[in-house]
C-alpha cells in the first residue's frame, strides 16, 4: 500500500485538506512523550481483505498525526509494521515467512510489529515463534498504538494490545487514504455470525455499528476533500446496527450516503444473506448513485453443507435472496464466495454448488478451499476431505464460472455503461476504471483522460474477467 501514499496526501494537500486535523475527543492530544522520537518512520505492509486495508489508511493516520513519517522501504524504517491476514492457513503461513525474511536485517532499535487477525489469533505466542518481534496487536486495540510504540521507545522490549471485548469502532479523523477518489469507511467492525470455518469472529471481535450521524459526517469530509465514491465496509455491512436514537436501518444509510452532494457512487461490502431484505433491492432501484452490484457469498450450494457451515440460511432461502435481486428494474450484478472441500461435503454436495453456480449466474467468485483454521468449531468435524480432491473440485468450480462470467460478459457487447476512470495503460490511448457493476473496463480514449473523471463506454468484447470497449460521448 505504501506505493500509492504519495497519490493520496497529493490529493488530500490539493484539496485543501491537511493531515493535522484535530484529533479525536477519545485520543490524547500528541505529547512528546507519546510521539514519535525526532525523525521516526514506519514501514506498513498489509496483507487480506479491503477491511485490513482500510485498517492500515487508519493506522498509518495515527502516526502520521502524531510526528511519525512514512517510508517505502522497511530496511530505513524505525517501525516495521506488517498488517495479517488469517483467514486461510496460506496466508497465516506467508506472515511468519516473512518474519523470517526480518530476523536477518532487523537493525539495532528498529521495532517489529505485527497487526491484524494473525497478531490477534496468535497473540504472545509470536513472540515465541518469532522473538525478534517486539510488538503484537490486534485491530480492535489500534487506537493504543502510539501509547505502545512510546512503551517500546522507553525501554520495554515487548508489547501487546491483544483485547477483543472492546466496544471501539476504531474511529479516527486522521485516516490516510490510499486512493484519491474512492473511499473505503468502515460502518460496522466484527462478527456476530460464527460460521463454523471462520476466524473472523475470533480476531476481529462482536459486531460493533458506528452511529449513522458520525459515518454522514465522514461522507460529507470526504465529499469535500474531492471523492467521488464511498465504499461502505463491514464483515457483514449489511447486518449494520445504528446504535444511536436515530436508529437508521442499513438501506436507509445507503441512501443518505449516496444522496451527499458531491458523492456519484456508493459501494457495500460484504452483505451476509440472512440481513439481506428487499429494502437494499428498493434502495438501488431507486437511487443511481448506488452501485449496482452485490457481493452475497453463498459459500456452498448444499443445505446440509451451510447447516453444518452455520450459515443460518438453506439453498432455497437463499435463491430467494436472488430472485429479489433478479427482479429489480435496474440489472444489478451479482458476486459471492465459495467454499469447496467443507468437513463432510460429498459428491452430490458439490454438484448442488454446481447448479447453484447455474441458477445464480454470478458475475464473480471467489472460490476457495476449506482450510482448517484453530478456534473454529469445524476444527473438529469429522470427514476430513483429502487435499486432492479439495483440489479437483475447486477446478471443476472455476471452469464452470469462467464460462458463466464468459457468456455474461458477452451479452453486453454493444452496451455502453459509465466507467469511472482510474488508469492508464501503458499502451496509448489505453485507459481502465470500473462499472456501477464493479465489472473492469478496459478502453480506447484518443483524448487525454483525467483520473477519476467519469466517462461512458461501449463494450466491444469481453472476457471472462473484464469488458474491453471504446469511449462514447454518452449512454445514448
Ligand atoms: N477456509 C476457506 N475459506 C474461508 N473463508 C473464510 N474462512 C475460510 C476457511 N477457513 C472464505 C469465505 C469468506 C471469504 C472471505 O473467505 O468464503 O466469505
Ligand atoms: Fe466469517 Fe461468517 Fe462472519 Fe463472514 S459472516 S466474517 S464468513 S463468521
Amino acid at each position: 500500500m505504501g506505493k500509492t501514499f504519495d497519490i493520496g496526501l497529493e490529493r488530500l494537500a490539493g484539496a485543501g485538506v491537511s493531515v493535522d486535523v484535530p484529533l479525536n475527543e477519545t485520543q490524547a492530544p500528541p505529547s512528546k512523550r507519546e510521539g514519535g522520537a525526532p525523525g521516526s518512520t514506519f514501514y506498513l505492509e498489509t496483507f487480506g481483505c479491503q477491511m485490513n486495508e482500510h485498517d492500515s489508511e487508519k493506522v498509518a493516520g495515527v502516526l502520521l498525526a502524531r510526528g511519525y513519517k512514512q517510508v517505502e522501504s522497511a530496511e530505513s524504517a524505525s517501525v516495521i509494521l506488517y498488517n495479517t491476514c488469517s483467514i486461510r492457513e496460506k496466508a497465516a503461513q506467508k506472515v511468519f515467512s516473512r518474519l523470517g525474511e526480518y530476523r536477518f536485517t532487523q537493525q539495532e532499535g528498529q521495532v517489529i510489529g505485527v497487526l491484524g487477525c494473525v497478531a490477534q489469533q496468535e497473540g504472545e505466542k509470536i513472540f515465541s515463534r518469532a522473538p525478534w518481534v517486539n510488538l503484537v496487536c490486534g485491530s480492535a486495540s489500534y487506537r493504543k498504538l502510539p501509547q505502545l510504540l512510546a512503551q517500546l521507545e522507553a525501554g520495554n522490549r515487548r508489547v501487546t494490545g491483544l483485547e477483543t471485548d472492546t466496544d471501539e469502532t476504531f474511529e479516527t479523523e486522521v485516516t490516510r487514504r490510499d486512493n484519491p477518489w474512492r473511499a473505503y469507511l468502515t460502518i460496522i467492525e466484527g462478527c456476530d455470525k460464527a460460521c463454523s470455518y471462520c476466524v473472523v469472529p475470533s480476531t476481529r471481535g462482536p459486531e460493533r455499528s458506528r452511529t449513522s450521524a458520525s459515518i454522514l459526517e465522514e461522507v460529507r469530509q470526504l465529499a469535500d476533500a474531492g471523492y467521488t465514491e464511498v465504499q461502505l465496509l463491514g464483515q457483514t455491512v449489511n447486518s449494520y446496527a445504528d446504535p444511536s436514537a436515530r436508529r437508521m436501518r442499513f438501506s436507509e444509510l445507503l441512501v443518505a450516503v449516496a444522496e451527499a452532494p458531491g458523492i456519484r457512487r456508493v459501494r457495500f461490502t460484504t452483505s451476509h444473506p440472512r440481513d439481506f431484505g428487499k429494502d437494499i433491492v428498493d434502495a438501488i432501484e431507486a437511487v443511481p448513485a448506488i452501485c449496482e452490484h452485490v457481493h452475497l457469498p453463498v459459500q456452498s450450494g448444499s443445505t446440509k453443507v451451510l447447516r453444518a457451515m452455520a450459515r443460518t440460511y438453506t439453498r432455497e432461502e437463499y435463491l430467494e435472496k436472488i430472485a429479489l435481486l433478479r427482479a429489480a428494474k435496474r440489472e444489478i450484478s451479482l458476486t459471492t464466495d465459495l467454499i469447496v472441500g467443507f468437513p463432510g461435503e460429498t459428491e452430490k454436495d458439490f454438484e448442488e454448488t454446481l447448479s447453484l453456480l447455474e441458477l445464480a449466474q454470478y458475475d464473480g467468485a471467489f472460490c476457495f478451499k476449506y482450510s482448517p483454521r484453530p478456534n473454529t468449531p469445524s476444527l473438529k468435524m469429522d470427514d476430513a476431505i483429502p487435499e486432492e480432491e479439495k483440489s479437483r473440485r475447486l477446478a471443476v468450480l472455476l471452469e464452470k464460472q469462467r464460462e458463466i462470467q464468459r457468456a455474461r460478459n458477452e451479452r453486453l457487447i454493444g452496451q455502453a455503461f459509465e466507467v469511472m476512470v482510474e488508469g492508464k495503460s501503458k499502451k496509448e490511448h489505453q485507459w481502465s476504471g470500473h462499472t456501477s457493476s464493479n465489472k473492469v473496463m478496459n478502453f480506447t480514449s484518443r483524448e487525454q483522460e483525467s483520473l477519476g473523471d467519469y466517462v461512458h463506454a461501449r463494450v466491444t468484447a469481453a472476457t471472462p474477467n473484464s469488458l474491453v470497449g471504446e469511449k462514447v460521448e454518452s449512454q445514448a
